[in-house]
């Protein structure tokens, strides 16, 4: 199964969300395309609002941007699992490089959210990457199998896991697309240690509707998870028509 998904990150006003949902449902009211999972990761405010359009028999999952280990209590500004869950989540990103670089997470952050997924029966994505310094010195799969291996430190069934792999410099307006070579000895290595155990790996960075085809023929990349360029709806379903050729 090849899982195509976006976030949305912080976009979208609930008009805007309905909108696109309203959109989604009606493309996809025959299912989702043979061989591909859709999702969605609207910002928070947005996800029960998404849940009611697309209805509960939806082909699509929703997911949450980030959510709290903790079940619940004094964290101010937080969400929990239980809580994200309970607005249509069945999906918890976790780890994106955003929430690294500007919001302190850390490895050891990130593996408590996973657990906590887990335990209340939702889907991490866990998200690695790599600075462009790092990929620069050659340093990539080292750095992203660290990073994935602290993930999921003590997890003893990754059977429900999701790992996107998106490194640092192509994600974002001031990224560069990456090429196949740039990626493929990733993939190598994320394949090779976790291919048959996770549910899917995901490619995300500057996926767009014209890298998106050649992106998904590289060794071991399951799924792409996208930005920009899934904002709009129409370009959402092109990527999952795109998937559905390859699925
Ligand atoms: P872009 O596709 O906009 O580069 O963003 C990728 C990403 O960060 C998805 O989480």
């Amino acid at each position: 199964m090849l899982w195509v998904g976006t976030s949305w990150k912080m976009n979208k006003t609930l008009a805007e969300a309905s909108d696109y949902a309203t959109r989604l449902a009606a493309a996809l009211s025959d299912g989702a395309p043979t061989g591909v999972q859709p999702f969605i990761i609207p910002p928070a405010t947005a996800l029960t609002t998404v849940r009611a359009i697309l209805g509960s028999d939806s082909p699509v999952e929703l997911g949450i941007q980030n959510a709290h280990w903790a079940d619940a209590g004094a964290w101010t500004g937080e969400i929990s699992v239980p809580q994200a869950a309970d607005a249509g989540a069945t999906l918890v990103e976790i780890g994106h490089s955003e929430r690294r670089e500007f919001f302190a997470e850390t490895d050891r952050t990130v593996n408590l959210k996973v657990k906590a997924s887990l335990t209340h029966g939702l889907r991490p994505l866990l998200c690695c990457g790599e600075p462009g310094e790092v990929f620069d010195a050659g340093g990539s799969v080292d750095h992203i199998m660290a990073q994935v291996a602290a993930g999921l430190d003590g997890v003893d069934d990754v059977s429900r896991v999701l790992i996107a792999y998106e490194p640092i410099w192509a994600i974002g307006e001031h990224g560069r697309e990456a090429r196949p070579e740039d990626i493929e000895g990733v993939f190598a290595a994320l394949d090779a240690e976790y291919g048959d155990k996770v549910e899917c790996i995901l490619y995300g960075g500057s996926v767009n509707q014209g890298n998106a085809e050649e992106t998904l023929q590289v060794k071991g990349v399951n799924g792409l998870f996208v930005g920009r360029s899934a904002w709009q709806v129409d370009g959402y379903l092109e990527l999952l028509r795109i998937a559905a050729a390859q699925a």
